[in-house]
């Protein structure tokens, strides 16, 4: 299929590229740059092995987007095209309103015009607020706690009316929970702007030693060693997923909404110790206070994915620190890096390199 990828040279969006294309499938990328580097182009067509189109066009640009609907006739979209911090979305809750709800009205009404009518949607746990159980199932309560996650409510409950709409429209929600980690290959991977909020990206920071220590936000919660519980999952493992549920859409008569986690609820504190044993690297941390909205425990249900499009996660905490450290010890400035010469995936046979490559 011939796939527009929005927001494909961000974090989420340039791992699925990567597993599009190993899947066979067209990849054309549009993307405003507004939270991404125009360096991860060359590495992804290294990881690819093929030149990628790729236009910088923001979704709510519908004169550009509806050019790129003419130019190229797309089976499918697939959207991550939002911002995606939560403090910054409670300082200007307009700008994520008018990215990320404004910009899937315009896309979904360029599809509507080009007769485009297949979407995957780029989700978030976040909808479900701060969950009354765990593990979270697909119909567990929904609650917007901040402005983004409003914002993913919105845009999900718009798809909805739309396809309610349109009998031959077919969406899939795919709610992620924690994505971390990066290509094996450590060419592509998570370079956020300025001070990360999410904490596998401060993290590495510390083991890098861009940052000096790393503060965890509370050890009183009730869990197994009183710091927040999350559900982590390898972006390898989450960028499979969209080519899943993409491929599954095609032959199936309604969309669907499934959540991608591992299942396994793991420790802020587990997580880092995890972390020193891929790296070798100390982490050193201090316990301050917890940080307002976040929940004690949040992991996933992740059956449905299952049983609907066969797909769960393969990839533990260990391959997600060890991915996530390669990356960031290869490019200590994210994209600011230089493209090493030497940098190859750590599997030493050159054939199970491009088969691993093909299939990531
Ligand atoms: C956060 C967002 C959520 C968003 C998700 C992915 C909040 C309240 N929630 O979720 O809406 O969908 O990111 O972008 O911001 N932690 C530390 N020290 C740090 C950073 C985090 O101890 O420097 C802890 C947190 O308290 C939490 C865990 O690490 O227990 C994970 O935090 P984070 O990576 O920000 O993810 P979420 O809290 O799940």
């Amino acid at each position: 299929m011939r796939i527009l990828v929005c927001g494909g040279a961000g974090y989420i969006g340039s791992h699925t590229c990567v597993a599009l294309a190993g899947r066979g499938h067209q990849v054309v990328i549009a993307d405003s740059g507004v939270n991404s580097s125009s360096r991860v182009m060359q590495r992804l067509q290294r990881l690819v092995g093929a030149p990628l189109s790729m236009h910088r066009v923001d979704v709510r640009d519908r004169r550009a987007m509806a050019a790129l609907f003419a130019t190229y006739r797309f089976d499918a979209v697939l959207h991550f095209a939002a911002l995606k911090a939560v403090g910054d979305s409670c300082r200007r809750p307009l700008d994520y309103f008018d990215n990320n709800i404004g910009g899937t009205i315009a896309l979904l009404q360029v599809m509507q015009e080009a007769g485009v009518r297949r979407l995957v949607f780029s989700s978030s746990a976040t909808v479900y607020g701060d969950p009354s159980q765990v593990p979270v199932r697909e119909d567990a309560a929904l609650q917007a706690t901040n402005p983004y996650g409003r914002t993913k409510l919105v845009a999900e409950q718009l798809i909805e009316d739309l396809c309610g709409s349109d009998p031959h429209f077919r969406a899939a929600n795919l709610r992620y929970f924690n994505p971390v980690g990066a290509h094996p290959s450590g060419l592509i991977g998570e370079d956020p702007c300025g001070e990360p909020n999410n904490l596998m990206p401060y993290i590495c920071q510390v083991a890098v030693g861009q940052r000096d220590r790393l503060q965890v936000f509370g050890s009183d919660y009730p869990t197994v060693d009183g710091t927040g519980v999350r559900d982590y999952i390898h972006v390898v493992d989450l960028a499979r997923a969209h080519v899943d549920a993409l491929e599954y859409m095609v032959g199936a008569d309604r969309g669907f909404t499934v959540n991608l986690g591992t299942g396994r609820g793991i420790s802020v504190l587990e997580l880092v110790h995890a972390f020193e044993r891929a790296s070798g690297r100390r982490i050193p941390y201090d316990v301050v206070a917890r940080r307002p909205g976040d929940s004690a425990e949040v992991f996933a249900d992740p059956s449905l994915a299952h049983a609907l499009l066969g797909w769960r996660a393969e990839h533990d905490v260990d391959a997600m620190c060890r991915d996530a450290w390669h990356w960031q010890a290869q490019n200590p400035q994210g994209y600011r890096s230089p493209l090493r010469r030497a940098t190859t995936p750590r599997v030493q046979r050159p054939r199970a390199v491009v088969a691993r490559l093909a299939g990531a």
